[in-house]
């Protein structure tokens, strides 16, 4: 990609960022560079010219007020987690890590919320929340950062319970690119005071401004949890069950599906037994014993009526974690099985009365290519991944005509081209199919927020 948009990074400009954040925090050294070129997807990489890393929010704001006198784009950057090349800089400049803003401000326990800087790992807080009985649900998986999580608005697996990162946070302290630091939103767990801007962030992926502070809601540590697989002979009947367990009034804190292939390869890899066939993957949470097997008898009562050929619940926290470990491998372990191939992720989400229909458009998908694909997904909130190996140009190919077809067939369903791993620069040729006029709306944001354009550019939009 040129550059012909935004300058280049000069001499001058790197002093002045060393004036701004420290000398020690700012380097063009390439092996830098190189780290926060490209994230865990196989998009392809882009190097900026140099990387900083601020130790405060009126540092952060202090390096956008000079990229936007200079012109030259920032790319805000956690730990590279992402999927869709979200945090990748396309256009070379700055990029913005805030990997030494990683710390915990303040606890509010009796407000069950707390308040973070940016670039603090979301299972580092869990580690030191654990002992307040405290925890932030969102659980993507990869140890993302709470900036990256609602900047990008990951979810994971227990949205269909807890929500997603837009529906546990209060409040945002953002740096806007002309320098500004805001407040949006508030401590109050209630709030219809104007235009939700707190919101607006959220998911922006960095382009609308940065964020430097967050506050965040928490959860009682649930005293009993229980963890549960279900087998099926058939894909359609594991995924008409998950319609069967929302419909049930049950309130899993966790409903997963995973296919066949993807339940064989865990089982070998991972030394759990999820057997050979498509499954459910299920986590219950209650505060009492007797509402826990209520509900897991339930549950076993709709997976036996759809014709589960397997079924077995524990409370066994080992077990849980075992089962969960594995699943949260499921990526890795394709990889692994894949050695000489990379992978495309795909990432749709449909209402769930649409699930089975989008799983079956997938599977028809994959036999019309004659293509080897894992599905896994957080089929309780009606999201769905696809692992897809692709080794040449051929089979690259294939793989970006099976994404495009799952994706149009999920809009079409009522759904949209990401649940959860945003649009990058991997999904931002779907925009204008999926929102129609609503994208030239974005797009006046855009403008209105960062006229310049330096806000990691090259994402969400088509340029
Ligand atoms: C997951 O659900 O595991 C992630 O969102 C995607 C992945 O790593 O496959
Ligand atoms: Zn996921």
């Amino acid at each position: 990609m040129t550059n012909a948009l935004f300058s280049p990074v000069t001499a001058s400009f790197i002093t002045a960022l060393a004036n701004d954040v420290g000398a020690e925090n700012v380097s063009t050294a390439p092996a830098e560079r190189r780290l926060h070129a490209r994230d865990m997807s196989a998009h392809q990489e882009y190097l900026a010219e140099v990387v900083v890393w601020p130790h405060t929010a009126e540092q952060v704001a202090a390096v956008l007020r000079l990229a936007n006198e200079a012109g030259v784009p920032v790319t805000a950057w956690g730990v590279g987690s992402s999927l869709e090349g979200n945090p990748v800089p396309v256009h070379g400049g700055v990029v913005l890590s805030l990997a030494r803003m990683n710390g915990i401000t303040a606890v509010h326990a009796d407000d069950f919320q707390v308040t973070v800087q940016p670039g603090l790992p979301y299972k580092d807080l869990n580690r030191q929340l654990a002992p307040l009985g405290l925890f932030f649900a969102p659980d993507p998986g990869a140890n993302a950062t709470i900036g990256g999580m609602l900047a990008n608005n990951a979810a994971g697996i227990r949205t269909v319970k807890y929500g997603a990162s837009k529906d546990n946070v209060l409040r945002l302290q953002v740096a806007l690119a002309d320098g500004r630091l805001i407040q949006v939103g508030s401590r109050s767990v209630k709030q219809a005071s104007g235009y939700d801007l707190l919101h607006l962030f959220v998911g922006s992926e960095g382009t609308l401004g940065v964020i430097t502070e967050a506050t965040l809601k928490l959860w009682p540590i649930p005293e009993l949890m229980s963890a549960v697989v279900a087998s099926f002979e058939t894909v359609a009947a594991a995924v008409e069950t998950v319609v069967l367990v929302r419909g049930s009034g049950l309130e899993p804190a966790a409903l997963e599906f995973i296919d066949a292939t993807h339940a064989r390869l865990l089982s070998q890899a991972e030394g759990v037994d999820l057997g050979d066939q498509p499954a459910l993957f299920m986590e219950f949470h209650a505060a009492h014993q007797a509402t826990l097997q209520m509900g897991l008898d339930t549950v076993q009562e709709i997976c036996r009526s759809m014709g589960a050929v397997r079924f077995r619940a524990t409370t066994d926290p080992t077990e849980r974690r075992r089962l969960w470990h594995a699943r949260h491998a499921a990526y890795e372990i394709a990889l692994r099985a894949h050695p000489q191939q990379k992978f495309m992720i795909l990432d749709v989400a449909v209402p769930i009365s649409a699930f089975p229909a989008m799983v079956a458009h997938i599977e028809a998908t994959l036999d019309a290519h004659a293509l080897t694909g894992y599905m896994v997904g957080h089929a309780g909130d009606g999201n769905l991944h696809v692992l897809l190996p692709f080794g040449d140009e051929a089979s690259y190919r294939v793989a970006t005509a099976v994404n495009e077809a799952v994706v149009l067939q999920a809009i079409e369903l009522g759904g949209t081209a990401t649940g959860e791993h945003g649009v990058g620069f991997g999904k931002a040729r779907f925009m204008t199919r999926e929102h129609g006029p609503a994208l030239d709306v974005m797009r006046v944001i855009k403008q209105t927020l960062d006229p310049n354009g330096i806000l990691n550019p090259g994402k969400i939009f088509s340029l």
